[in-house]
């Protein structure tokens, strides 16, 4: 019985003695900030060629997610840009904000704008010409912003590329439902320390 018990007290001695090594180390790793979008609504994206400009509304459900235990996320600036064929046509820029650990945040930017000029090669006009037929257009969000994941840490910046498809007209309660797109992040300036 008294071995029983002894056995008991290491195992359990062992254990606290591992947790107390390994929990501060799993809880103080920086893992990079979650963004994704998780439902766009187009209304309207048309566009005309020579000079090529385009007519939009559409509104985005972004989240950002923040998976660290222990640290929380300061956004000193953040700015979602919209972008079709890789050209950028319009953007909105966020409030800034402290995000605590386990946290998300949602943001619904709302944009529409009329003859907004827009240049596309050749490839870009023939590629709106077929998402024109189906109605169903490639579009991309990029987070930029600038973060520390660290109090009293140099900001870093952050880049956020979110492609996605979304249906012209249907929402999100429409049969083509839209498919949250996740986000790939990266930190465009090489001198940062994230
Ligand atoms: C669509 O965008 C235009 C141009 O910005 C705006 O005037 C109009 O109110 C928008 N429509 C909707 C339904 O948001
Ligand atoms: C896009 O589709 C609409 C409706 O089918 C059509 O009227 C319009 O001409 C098309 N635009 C282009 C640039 O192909
Ligand atoms: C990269 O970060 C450094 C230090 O924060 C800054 O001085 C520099 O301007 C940044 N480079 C670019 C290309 O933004």
């Amino acid at each position: 019985m008294r071995d029983y018990t002894c056995c008991c007290i290491t195992a359990t001695c062992a254990i606290v003695v591992g947790l107390v090594i390994v929990l501060p180390i799993v809880l103080t790793i920086t893992l990079n900030v979650r963004p994704s979008i998780e439902d766009a609504t187009l209304t309207r994206f048309v566009l005309v060629p020579k000079p090529t400009s385009i007519s939009y509304n559409l509104s985005t459900v972004i989240r950002l997610y923040n998976p660290n235990y222990y640290y929380g996320i300061y956004f000193d600036s953040l700015e979602a840009n919209f972008l079709f064929e890789g050209q950028r046509f319009d953007w909105v820029t966020l409030p800034t904000f402290y995000q605590h650990p386990k946290k998300t945040n949602i943001f619904r930017p709302v944009i529409g704008g009329d003859s907004i000029d827009i240049t596309l090669g050749t490839t870009g006009l023939d590629n709106f010409v077929s998402e024109n037929r189906t109605g169903v257009f490639n579009l991309e969000v990029q987070l930029s912003a600038h973060i520390r994941y660290k109090p009293n840490k140099y900001h870093c910046e952050l880049l956020a590329r979110c492609p996605f498809t979304v249906q012209l007209g249907t929402g999100s309660t429409g049969k083509n439902s839209f498919e949250r797109a996740k986000c790939d992040v990266e930190y465009p300036n090489a001198s940062d320390d994230c």
